[in-house]
């Protein structure tokens, strides 16, 4: 790509995401914005101003060298200072001052593209225009947060309208295997990778069996009906009191409702829908989904094998996607046009290699891996993106939800939550050893 096709694409995908943020809002009035709405998220305007502050840290003072817009900011928007508990009691931004601070933030950053030096190897930040793609990621990173509080919304609550996804087959096979053998973990190469996915390593895996698609919602209601909630067989002693802290919130996934003997609803933003069985199940916790496996007489995958039956392909090319190298908008549930996950066998136009359907764009995949460094690892640019979260307790979760953007989806992507989350649009699959 030449420096101004670089700086086309760039600019373009600044631009959609910040109609998406706004997109997302707008249904809202400030009041709404304002209210936190569970104290695990951040008002929403705080996100917002955040987001701006976080373009102004990197695209205009680690860029270009300018002074702050406002001093104080900098400390407000500071996720490490202010954990999100504290945020509604933070003096921060106005609804209309943030919109207008992120506004004046952007405009001077499209001044500054155009003249920064997108392949200057004396810089790192801007190689392959890392640090515009971090930027650009970390706002539909919280555009997908945005998303998670406003599911957390009560009563009518947020009701977005979206075509509903494609129906599906489920696939004929339950699980596939994945052979014996070296692949390559991780990369080196992709521009906009964050420094928790580097360097590439190679890992040799024993044969594994991988369920062909997440765990179903009529899967997992077989696992809630069968009583394995009550069963301390399936839980780990964390799990476990997990499941005794709440013994009535915490004896089926979030955000569903039992309407009648064997019959449930889920709520899906302001709208209660009976439960879709063939739908990747989501709003389940870290315990709920190592139980559900145990239960099944499975595991969950390490990190390692989900990657390897996303990426790894016979030719020994390791793939962007499980469908191949080019983010195609067909291929996945990806980046909110639904907003829900499709039942399984939607899209087999985006199975692996391995024959593994889904790995990316309908939930986001708990893993049975703590979130660690890479050997090798070296933090890029500040630590406080990844490595402060390494070795505390964190889990790591593959793929991405039908709420992560395409730009933020990779087969190399990382993302981690504690184990007892479950606002986040978050599921799972199950592996055995072959
Ligand atoms: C990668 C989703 C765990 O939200 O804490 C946002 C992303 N980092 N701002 C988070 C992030 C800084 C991060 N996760
Ligand atoms: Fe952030």
């Amino acid at each position: 790509m030449s420096v101004v096709e670089l700086r086309t694409v760039v600019a373009a995908e600044l631009d959609r995401g910040r109609r998406r943020s706004l997109e997302l809002l707008a249904p809202l009035p400030d009041e709404e914005l304002v209210r936190q709405h569970s104290p695990i998220m951040s008002p929403l305007v705080w996100d917002l101003a955040h987001v701006g502050n976080y373009e102004e840290l990197w695209l205009l003072r680690a860029v270009a060298g300018t002074p702050p817009i406002d001093a104080s900011l900098d400390d407000l928007y500071d996720a490490f200072r202010h954990p999100r508990p504290s945020r509604p009691a933070l003096p921060v931004l106005p609804p209309p001052e943030a919109r207008r601070y992120i506004a004046d933030v952007r405009g001077r950053v499209l001044d500054v593209l155009e003249r920064v030096d997108l392949d200057g190897d004396d810089r790192p930040l801007l190689a392959g225009a890392f640090v515009y793609g971090m930027v650009v990621q970390h706002e539909h990173q919280h555009d997908e947060t945005m998303l998670a509080t406003l599911q957390l919304m009560d009563g009518e609550g947020y009701r977005p309208l979206a075509p509903p996804p494609p129906t599906g087959t489920p696939p004929a096979r339950p699980e596939v295997r994945v052979p014996a053998g070296p692949f390559v973990m991780g990369t080196d190469e992709d521009p906009w990778a964050y420094d928790n996915e580097r360097p590439a390593h190679v890992i040799d895996l024993p044969a594994f069996w991988l369920d062909t698609t997440p765990v179903t919602n009529g899967a997992y209601l077989d696992f809630v009906e069968d009583g394995g909630y009550d069963d301390r067989r399936w839980w780990s002693d964390d799990g476990w009191s997990w499941r005794r802290q709440a013994p009535d919130a915490h004896a089926h996934p979030r955000f569903w409702r039992r309407t009648g003997p064997g019959s449930w609803a889920r709520r899906r933003f302001g709208f209660e829908e009976d439960l879709p069985p063939d739908e990747p199940v989501q709003h389940v916790c870290w315990h709920e989904a190592a139980a559900y496996a145990s239960w099944a007489g499975k595991r969950l995958p390490t990190e390692a094998e989900w990657e390897k039956a996303a990426s790894w392909a016979p030719d020994g090319a390791k793939r962007r996607y499980p469908w191949g190298d080019a983010d195609e908008a067909d291929r996945a549930n990806l980046g909110q046009r639904h907003f829900r996950p499709a039942p399984v066998g939607a899209y087999p136009g985006g199975t692996s290699p391995s024959g593994a359907q889904q790995l990316i764009g309908d939930v986001w995949e708990w893993t049975s891996s703590d979130f660690d460094r890479y050997p090798g690892f070296r933090s890029f640019p500040y630590r406080e993106y990844s490595e402060v979260f390494f070795g505390s307790g964190y889990k790591v979760l593959r793929g991405g939800s039908w709420a992560t953007a395409p730009c933020a989806a990779r087969t190399t992507f990382r993302n981690w939550d504690h184990p007892i989350r479950r606002q986040i649009f978050a599921g799972f699959r199950c592996a055995r050893d072959s």
